[in-house]
């Protein structure tokens, strides 16, 4: 039985349209105004929302604004009364499923609603869908420091202990990550990740807390920030290492008391965020040379995993070759190529500087280049051997 949440202030409209819609099989709840509806929306699970726009305390529209935030999914429609129908438009701009207008008319309202029921079945199949396939990637390895670091992950993902993954480019220290979030009791919220390195040190501000509108020159719209957008779940900071002093500051913050403050702004937003956070520098070092603030160091660093250079688990590469020759097989829709032993054992012998990702490029190059069966020979024609 669908669950329907109808907001409006006036008493009348929510008795008749919970009878009629009763009637037709839906279960109803009510709320008076916008913030008791807000209450109810974020603690209970709606299919379809029925919002009036005018009402005491909280509108429609911020209404609309606040459920937006915190569960994007659920459709709302608007009520709208006839002296407000340009505030209905606005609300369908901002990402109200649809409107109807007052006093409503059955058929449309009843076709309406079902057709933001067949919406939302759809979106919660998507999401489904996302789970099963966009599942994280297997961690391939056989060798003792993979294990442990299966291990390791295990033990600390379901507890809200904060971990630094450190190691070369390319090790799967975001693979690492990721599987720290799938295994934790976060996994349904998201995992936001910010690539520190790659976010000019002007902005990484905005990026992670937000901005108010107007708070500088290119702040045309509010933005929500990352730590914002992970609330409930994991926020990955990849290549901490490149953070600023300043914005160090701000996520030491964060961390010590679990509060933010959007760039412009004066008030502060509580979140619920877990930080994993990952770098290929050594970070010590960083803070004897004065970049990297030591207290953002042990905060961070609960939990350290270090994950070792191919180079020095060299054991695992004929398992990840036989790993990626079938995933990009996969990806191209053909069948698996072979590789002859004393193929996958000259690549054991490479010097993998690149480490896993540089191994799994190699393996691609060597699919598309090579004859049916994978050769010495190819590796040695196609693979720049650096001993
Ligand atoms: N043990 C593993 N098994 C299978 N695939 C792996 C493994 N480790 C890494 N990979 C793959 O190798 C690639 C690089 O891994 P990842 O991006 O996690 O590395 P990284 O340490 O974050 O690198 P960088 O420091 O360059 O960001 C990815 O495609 C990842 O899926
Ligand atoms: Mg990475």
């Amino acid at each position: 039985m669908p669950n329907i949440l109808i907001i409006d202030d006036e008493k009348s409209i929510r008795k008749t349209l919970a009878e009629i819609l009763s009637y037709e099989g839906y279960k109803i709840d009510e709320a008076s105004d916008g913030e008791e509806g807000l209450k109810k929306f974020t603690s209970n699970q709606y299919d379809v929302v029925l919002c009036d726009i005018k009402m005491p305390k909280m509108d429609g529209i911020e209404f609309l604004e606040k459920a937006r935030l915190a569960n994007s999914d659920v459709p709302i429609v608007i009520i709208s009364g006839h002296g407000n129908i340009e505030s209905a438009v606005e609300a369908v701009k901002k990402g109200a499923f649809d409107f109807i207008s007052k006093p409503p008319d059955l058929n449309r309202m009843l076709i309406t609603l079902r057709n933001a029921l067949d919406k939302q079945v759809l979106v919660t199949e998507t999401k489904v869908l996302k789970r099963k396939f966009g599942k994280v990637q297997e961690i391939v390895g056989s060798s003792l420091p993979i294990k442990k670091i299966k291990d390791t992950i295990d033990k600390v993902a379901p507890t809200e202990a904060r971990v630094l993954i450190t190691g070369e480019n390319g090790v799967g220290k975001e693979l690492v990550a990721r599987w720290i979030h799938e295994k934790s009791n976060r996994c349904t919220a998201p995992i936001v990740e910010v690539n520190c390195a790659a976010i000019p040190s002007e902005l990484i501000e905005s990026e992670l807390f937000g901005h108010e509108k107007g708070s500088f020159t290119s702040a045309i719209k509010q933005r929500i920030g990352k730590f914002e957008q992970a609330n409930g779940g994991t926020l990955f900071l990849d290549e901490i290492g490149d953070m600023s002093l300043s914005a160090q500051a701000k996520v030491l913050r964060a961390l010590q008391e679990g509060k933010i403050t959007r760039v412009g702004a004066d008030k502060d937003i509580n979140v619920d965020v877990r930080v994993v956070a990952a770098t290929n520098k050594n970070l010590l070092n960083e803070v004897d040379e004065k970049k990297f603030r030591l207290d953002l160091y042990h905060r961070l660093g609960v939990i350290i995993i270090h994950v070792p250079s191919l180079n020095e688990r060299r054991e695992d590469v004929p398992i990840l070759v036989d790993y990626f020759l079938e995933q990009i097989a996969n990806e191209y829709g053909q069948p698996k190529k072979e590789i002859e032993t004393d193929a996958i054992e000259l690549l054991g012998k490479y010097n993998w500087t690149g480490n896993i990702r540089e191994l799994r490029n190699v393996v691609e190059r060597l699919i598309i280049l090579s004859g049916k069966v994978i050769k010495v020979e190819d590796i040695e024609n196609f693979v720049e051997i650096r001993r």
